[in-house]
């Protein structure tokens, strides 16, 4: 009785989770979002679990979130997976890691992202990963690589620093002589010759606030930094929620003036859907408000 319960309200939840993305879809959608998975390993030392447990959960909280993404209409998801740096960690846990990238990734390609019409692109030295990672990589690259609704960028193994010297490099020897400009280094980016659209928001987990030389170039105009506290595989469409309404409310802000009935319908739409929906979530969980 119990467990059907359970099920009863995971599934009323759910509903309602999906009714407050239908209605967050309806106005100003970011483009591109980007993720600092930060936290796997305090996560799994709060719960005395194997440090491997905790990124493997953490890739169970990437597919959530992509899903999520997807859901919203996000075009572009880009995360931070592994960092150049993250080869000085201990030989077990760097070993944990690829032994993830190998088969999650590839996996979650064939199960939801192909279908969902996402191209897989892997940002970073790729060469400097294991042959066998760089195989599956290259599976999942492939399988995807005519799908235009969605990009997944996978940074692994980036780093910022690495990113840009690369397009420097690429646009000097375009230019030769000439002068080279932003414009020439932005087009060399590595998330700009994947196709990925300008950054809206980067969001990092875990508490600290910092880049740790992620998208540097690219979060540097324009783009809202979030630090939150959640542990990285602890992160759910909630944490995700206040974000999009803070970009919202800001693209709003932005439109009053330019656009003033077409902004205030919009936003007199979602805040009836929303209640809406809250009242017939609480009206069928009896939950008080
Ligand atoms: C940072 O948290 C996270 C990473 C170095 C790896 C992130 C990996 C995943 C989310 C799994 C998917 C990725 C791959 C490669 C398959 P941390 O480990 O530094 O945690 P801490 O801040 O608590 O120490």
């Amino acid at each position: 009785m119990a467990d059907l319960l359970n099920s009863a309200y995971d599934l009323v939840l759910s509903t309602f989770r999906w009714g407050v993305i239908k209605v967050l879809a309806i106005g100003p959608v970011p483009q591109h979002i980007a993720f600092i998975m930060d936290g796997n390993r305090r996560y799994a030392r709060q719960r005395s679990m194997a440090i491997k447990e905790g990124h493997t959960n953490g890739f169970q909280a990437l597919e959530k979130v992509v899903d999520v993404c997807l859901k919203l209409g996000v075009k572009c998801v880009t995360v931070f997976a592994f960092s150049i740096e993250n080869f000085k960690r201990s030989e077990e846990e760097v070993a944990a890691l690829m032994e993830l990238a190998e088969t999650k990734l590839l996996d979650f390609t064939k199960a939801t992202l192909h279908r969902d019409g996402v191209r897989v692109n892997v940002l970073g030295r790729m060469e400097m990963l294991p042959e066998s990672v760089q195989k599956s990589f290259r599976i999942s690259q492939e399988m995807t690589k005519d799908n235009f609704k969605h990009v997944l960028n996978f940074c692994m193994p980036y780093t910022s620093q690495d990113e840009i010297t690369t397009a420097v490099q690429s646009a000097v020897q375009e230019k030769v002589c000439a002068r080279v400009t932003e414009g020439d280094i932005e087009r060399y980016l590595m998330t700009t010759l994947g196709g990925s659209p300008p950054l809206n928001i980067l969001i990092r987990s875990g508490g600290a606030k910092r880049l740790s030389d992620f998208l540097m170039w690219q979060a540097s105009e324009n783009v809202q930094l979030h630090f939150i506290p959640t542990y990285w595989p602890d992160i759910g469409f909630w944490d995700l929620f206040p974000i999009i309404m803070d970009y919202q409310t800001k693209v709003w802000s932005r439109q009053e003036g330019k656009c003033g009935s077409k902004r205030w319908a919009s936003v007199g739409f979602e805040c009836v859907a929303l209640i809406v929906i809250v009242t017939l979530f609480a009206s069928l969980t009896r939950w008080r408000i």
